[in-house]
């Protein structure tokens, strides 16, 4: 019962919007309706002004959700996208649309599960809060309502269903597993006997007429799949990404580090498309082994791949650029991986790096959680170069080979700034209770935000990926207790992007 009482909370927190955003601001009792510029910071980025205008909304749904499927919902912050025209300003100054969302593989706290990949439609109500008194935790949730719609599973042919066990076996090449004109690449599936196509899903991409793009971290892959949730097309990634053994076999397991490419649970976590919807670009979460991935001191020099897919259904995606990016590192010199990227512009993108640590993390009190910038106009591009081989390594023990020139990183928005998280009720640190910022914040979404004042303001949206972590779980009608419950909160924040305005934005 406690379940269904909470799906209602969530429904009437939408319904309360239209009576009207929560109304403390600056001055006496008429609410703010622009950022304070006493919160904004900012950053520069080859020669142009970024600003974080500050937090405006948070939104939460239950850790106990359950989604029609008859499964919690999990982690959905893994990752998320804004369906495609969707987006809209109401008269009343609030914002709806539908955001899509993709768990991982599951609840894994014991072993990997036979979860099918799929994704979630949920609508939002935005009110921006741009006052700085501090929000009651009750309150705050009002500023993002969201209600969910609707879920679908993904299958590859003859709809045999995905599955998130570890891929301990590999699939010989063959076609016809997808609907590409050539050949399927090997495949990690869960084993010989059970040879379902292993996903554990991590980006997201929607296309316009329905098709969408996932990344995941077995393979580590890029598949396409219809609007009906079936298999269409595979990108395999150079060999100095795939995953090999010390025979150079592929061996797809997220437990034992191969020998060159990805590290088990270090895959494709960063997904994303330009403008035009032609060139896709991936990135791998941390270093390769043979670059320095095996170890967090010497694992911060990544890869960032760009795909041509201007016509995916006649020439097969082909690798057209790819490029180092140095994340940055905590005070004890460890990389704080990368869990998301999203592009703003030619050569710019933020890219989501952060620790492990807040609600349902190792420790309670993180140190960084944020979505700084990049650009890629003076990197090296290396793609179809030495590099893509697993003897060539870019950054042998985590030093960058001397013939690469680095993205230029810059950090931006900082998720933990305790002011901010304080105007929702929220916060960073002891005590470990609903209002702690949760740990794993792994996708983001741009949406313009309509001011003709500022043409280049945007809502940046992110959610993180509880884990499943709920006491009062089901997964295939079996009840879980992971020990925790983890919400799955939702930020959203306003930023200025001096080289995009909306009308450049898909
Ligand atoms: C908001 O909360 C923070 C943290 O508890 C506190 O330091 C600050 O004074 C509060 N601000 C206001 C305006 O009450
Ligand atoms: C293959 O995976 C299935 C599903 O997890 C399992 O039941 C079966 O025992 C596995 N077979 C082998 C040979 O490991
Ligand atoms: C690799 O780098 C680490 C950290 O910089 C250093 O401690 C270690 O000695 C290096 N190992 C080798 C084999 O160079
Ligand atoms: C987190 O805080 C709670 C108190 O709310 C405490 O019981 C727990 O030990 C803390 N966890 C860590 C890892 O410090």
């Amino acid at each position: 019962m406690a379940r269904i009482a909470s799906v209602i909370t969530i429904l009437f927190a939408g319904a309360s919007l239209v009576a009207g955003a929560p109304t403390t601001s600056n001055h006496g009792s008429s609410p703010a309706t622009e950022p304070d510029p006493k919160l904004a910071v900012s950053v520069k980025l080859n020669g142009a002004t970024f600003v974080n205008k500050g937090l405006v909304g948070f939104g939460l749904i239950p850790s106990d959700f359950v989604e029609s499927t008859g499964d919690s919902l999990g982690g959905i912050g893994s990752a998320i996208a804004l369906k495609p025209g969707s987006f809209k300003k109401n008269r009343d100054g609030t914002f709806s649309g539908t955001v899509i969302t993709q768990p991982d593989r599951g609840f894994n706290v014991d072993n990997t599960i036979d979860y099918q990949g799929r994704q979630h439609a949920i609508d939002f109500v935005l009110s921006p809060y741009y006052g700085d008194n501090n929000l009651t935790f009750a309150d705050a949730q009002k500023t993002l309502a969201l209600t969910y719609k609707s879920t679908f599973r993904y299958s590859e042919r003859n709809n045999v269903p995905t599955t998130g066990l570890d891929a301990l076996g590999v699939r010989a090449a063959q076609s016809g597993f997808s609907r590409d004109p050539l050949a399927d690449p090997q495949l990690p599936i869960a084993n010989a006997t059970f040879p379902r196509l292993s996903l554990d899903l991590e980006g997201l991409v929607l296309n316009k007429d329905g098709s969408f793009w996932i990344s995941d971290e077995y393979g580590p892959y890029v598949y396409r799949f219809d609007s009906t949730g079936r298999l269409v097309q595979t990108i395999q990634p150079p060999q100095a990404i795939l995953p090999h053994n010390a025979q150079g076999e592929l061996s797809f397991d997220s437990e034992n580090d191969p020998a060159t490419g990805r590290v088990g649970n270090q895959g494709f976590e960063c997904l994303t498309v330009d403008s035009a919807g032609t060139t896709l670009y991936v990135m791998l979460q941390s270093a390769t082994v043979q670059d320095g991935g095996d170890d967090k001191s010497t694992s911060r020099f990544t890869r960032l791949l760009a795909y041509d897919i201007s016509s995916p259904s006649k020439i097969r995606p082909k690798l057209k650029g790819e490029w180092v990016v140095p994340l940055p590192q905590n005070s004890k010199g460890n990389t704080l991986a990368a869990s998301e990227i999203h592009f703003i512009s030619r050569n710019t993108f933020f890219v989501l790096a952060r620790d492990g640590d807040g609600h349902g993390g190792d420790d309670n009190n993180s140190a960084y959680k944020q979505a700084d910038l990049i650009d890629i106009s003076k990197a090296t591009n290396i793609a179809n170069s030495k590099f893509d081989s697993p003897q060539f390594p870019i950054a042998k023990n985590g030093t960058l080979d001397r013939s690469i020139n680095p993205a230029t990183y810059v950090g931006f928005v900082n998720f933990i700034d305790d002011t901010q998280l304080a105007r929702f009720g929220l916060h960073n640190g002891k005590p470990a209770d609903a209002t702690l910022i949760d740990a794993k914040w792994e996708s983001l979404a741009l949406a313009p935000v309509g001011d003709s004042k500022f043409p280049h303001d945007f809502f940046l949206f992110t959610a993180a990926d509880n884990d499943f972590m709920s006491t009062n779980g089901i997964f295939d009608g079996v009840s879980f207790n992971a020990g925790l419950d983890n919400d799955n909160q939702f930020l959203v924040f306003r930023v200025t992007l001096p080289t995009v305005t909306a009308a450049s934005l898909v």
